[in-house]
């Protein structure tokens, strides 16, 4: 992969929560097309791994370069201007508000005009749903919702944290298909629990064990791995 363009480049990464430290030595590269899947067991450090890179932890080493810029300690605003785009594992909606007042403030995040037809032509379900309460929508609408407000400020990068947990079959697969869209034009990076949809989205994968990258590469060499039963069955 190191002769296409990179859009996000981190090295030697340590990273956790006060004297807690849950990432090691973390070296990971995202191309900027694409779709890369970050794999591992519950704790494995996946969703800290994507707090780091979004700014929300500042990291204890290493180095984070995203778009051309170092952003090891660039807050998150700025990373989301320049075109980061985060869908968290929880809360990733307001649920008070209705769907089209939490997409309006997806672009607001993102200091850019909302293109709401874009984001409905997406997920056109939300569309007879944009002045329902966000709490009130199913979960797989929620996370639809979710992808769409990371959407409207078009990204360069969006990381999505497992965003087809507790979603109906139906839902993943059309969730899938989308994200297999989006990889076409920007970079997509994908904590999923689900091992066969992250392996058929996504074309290279890194597999985390206790905070360490324990196994990496083109997703159809991990698929075939040995080693990749063992760091994903607790
Ligand atoms: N705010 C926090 N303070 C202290 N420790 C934390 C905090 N958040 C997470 N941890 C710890 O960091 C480790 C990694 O957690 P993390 O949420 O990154 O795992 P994960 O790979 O996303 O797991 P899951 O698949 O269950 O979502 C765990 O041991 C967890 O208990
Ligand atoms: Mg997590």
């Amino acid at each position: 992969m190191s002769d296409e363009k990179s859009i996000l480049k981190i090295e030697g990464l340590d990273a956790g929560y006060g004297i807690s430290q849950v990432l090691f030595d973390i070296s990971l590269n995202f191309n900027a097309i694409g779709a890369t899947a970050i794999l591992g067991m519950n704790g494995a450090g996946k969703t800290t791994l994507l707090k780091t890179i979004v700014g929300e932890i500042i990291p204890d080493n290493g180095v984070i370069q995203f778009d051309g810029e170092n952003s090891t300690t660039e807050n998150t605003d700025k990373k989301i201007r320049r075109g980061m785009a985060y869908v968290p594992q929880e809360n990733a909606v307001f649920n008070k508000l209705t769907v089209k007042e939490n997409i309006i403030l997806g672009a607001n995040a993102s200091n850019k005009k909302a293109d709401i037809d874009m984001v409905l032509d997406f997920f056109p379900k939300l569309g007879e749903r944009l002045g329902q309460q966000a709490g009130t929508l199913s979960g797989g609408e929620r996370k639809m919702l979710a992808i769409s407000r990371a959407l409207i400020g078009n990204p360069k990068l969006i990381m999505l944290d497992e965003p087809t947990e507790g979603v109906w079959i139906g839902v993943i697969e059309e969730i899938a298909e989308r994200l297999e869209l989006l990889a076409k034009e920007i970079s997509v990076i994908l904590v999923e629990q689900h091992l066969e949809l992250a392996l058929k989205v996504c074309s290279y994968t890194y597999v985390l064990d206790r905070g360490k990258v324990a196994l990496k590469g083109p997703s159809e060499n991990v698929r075939k791995d040995t080693e990749l039963l063992r760091l994903l069955t607790p």
